[in-house]
């Protein structure tokens, strides 16, 4: 038989090339390229069967009996928020992170969890099976029914799986499986791609809610889940701020239910715990005025929150100044600095400019720009804030303040915490909060005159 030509994957988006790159065409990534065995099992046949685990029976739409989409509770209510409101039979979520974020402690505590009522098999590469039962008795679950595999080889894993007919599993990590049919080496594009899909395949036949565990960082030589994006039903990423005990999760994608969820969690002696409350979470308040530093009234995913903003300049000789942006894109920040200086008259030319949403959270919302306007401009103006100021809102390139959702959640929560000042985008109807003194900015520069009027010093 004639040798299959070898193909070369990207490593950072799974783009498959037929030619060796440098640079990746599709993410311009560099070195990225690695090498692709074809895909065949010992009897030479390719192993392409499609990873839902259908076969290809042609029928009518309405004939398709719908799944039931029962919620299984992972016992941490964060944890369900991200993934929809639970786990659902069939679902496949990869679940990553930084080494040590709590990535197996989150599997271990809803695995704990989950074992009262289905049959749970956590398989685990990374850590021997005395570590991971350690684990599991530090955080009081020493007695779980638990089914506990000490495996890398993906076939092993499945069999035990079918074995143990488990109905909810947690490969622990995608990276460190194998499958013996592939020549490269665990973690390589090939070996993640086809190990999951074999997972998966697993999952989606039996109904088994599968969690992989997998890697985020960008420059490991472990593929990012880019490689796996396509093939899972949700990707949820846990981040942590250094050295705060505080986590968040992040979906990216999710089959059933919404994307971009954000849970909140702390890390303490016995384990994550949810943060339900988060609204101030976020929040250092400092009675002191500071310069640069405004309170954002942010909506995440239907729940209002608080969270500071700071800038800083300084002035530098340099004709092509730094902008240094942590928790947002520079290319949003240059964006905000243009419209500032086009439309409210604060530049930054000869200045050094840094921003950062403090909590470690990514500003993701629009609504922020407003409140990242601001602190710029009273770190360009030098201008000191009082700290019972909150605001949000879009902005646009013409220099308007646009409407963004949820004003009177984001306003009551702000009067809840004991703000008393706040500027906001124009609304339809005018909005009344008793105790909160409004100002509607219909543009950036009607924004930077308020900020001028309440200005301390
Ligand atoms: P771990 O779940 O092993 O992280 P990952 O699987 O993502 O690599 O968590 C590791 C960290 O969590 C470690 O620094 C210890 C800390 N930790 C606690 O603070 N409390 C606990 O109850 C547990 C089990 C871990
Ligand atoms: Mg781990």
């Amino acid at each position: 038989m004639k040798e299959p030509k070898p193909q070369y994957a990207c490593t950072e988006c799974g783009s498959i090339s037929a030619k060796w790159f440098g640079r990746c065409p599709h993410c311009n990534e560099f070195n990225t390229a690695q090498e692709m065995k074809p895909t065949r099992t010992a009897a030479g046949r390719s192993t392409s069967k499609s990873w839902t685990g259908s076969t290809s029976v042609v029928q009518d739409l309405k004939d398709v009996a719908s799944v039931s989409h029962d919620r299984w509770d992972t016992g941490i209510s964060e944890f369900n928020r991200v993934l929809g409101g639970g786990l659902v039979q069939g679902q496949v979520v990869l679940l990553g992170g930084d080494p040590g974020v709590g990535k197996s402690t989150l599997v271990m505590q809803a695995l704990a969890h989950l074992s009262k009522t289905v049959k749970v098999v956590y398989a685990t590469g990374e850590e021997s099976s005395a570590q991971v039962a350690d684990r599991a008795k530090r955080l009081g679950h020493g007695d779980a029914a638990i089914r506990l595999v000490a495996e890398t080889s993906a076939d092993e894993i499945v069999a035990t799986l079918h074995k143990e007919q488990a109905q909810v599993a947690v490969i622990d990590s995608i990276a460190t499986c194998h499958l013996d049919a592939l020549e490269s080496a665990a973690g390589s594009v090939s070996q993640l791609r086809e190990c999951a899909a074999e997972f998966t395949r697993h999952a989606k036949t039996t109904g088994m809610a599968l969690i992989l565990i997998g890697h985020v960082t960008k420059d490991s030589t472990i593929a990012g889940p880019q490689v796996l994006n396509h093939i899972v039903d949700t990707v949820a990423e846990m981040h942590a701020e250094d050295g705060s005990s505080h986590r968040t999760m992040r979906s990216t994608k999710n089959r059933y239910g919404k994307a971009n969820e954000l849970g909140i969690f702390e890390m303490t002696e016995t384990g994550l715990q949810s943060v339900d409350n988060p609204s101030a979470l976020f929040l250092q308040r400092h009675d002191a005025a500071a310069e640069g530093s405004v309170v954002f009234g942010a909506f995440e995913d239907r729940r209002p929150l608080l969270l500071e903003i700071q800038a800083l300049t300084e002035d530098t000789p340099n004709p092509n100044p730094r902008r240094y942006a942590q928790g947002l894109d520079t290319s949003r920040l240059n964006l905000i600095l243009a419209v500032l200086a086009k439309h409210a008259n604060v530049q930054a030319l000869m200045l050094n400019v840094y921003v950062k949403a403090l909590g470690g959270l990514r500003l993701t919302e629009p609504a922020a720009d407003l409140a990242i306007g601001l602190a710029l401009t009273s770190a360009i103006h030098g201008w000191k804030l009082p700290s019972s100021m909150v605001c949000f809102g879009e902005l646009g390139l013409a220099g308007e303040v646009r409407a963004v959702p949820g004003i009177s959640d984001r306003l009551l929560e702000a009067k809840r915490q004991g703000f008393t000042d706040a500027i906001v985008p124009p609304t339809k109807e005018p909005i009344r909060v008793p105790g909160l003194n409004i100002k509607v900015a219909k543009r950036v520069s009607d924004a930077v005159a308020f900020i001028q009027e309440l200005r301390l010093a």
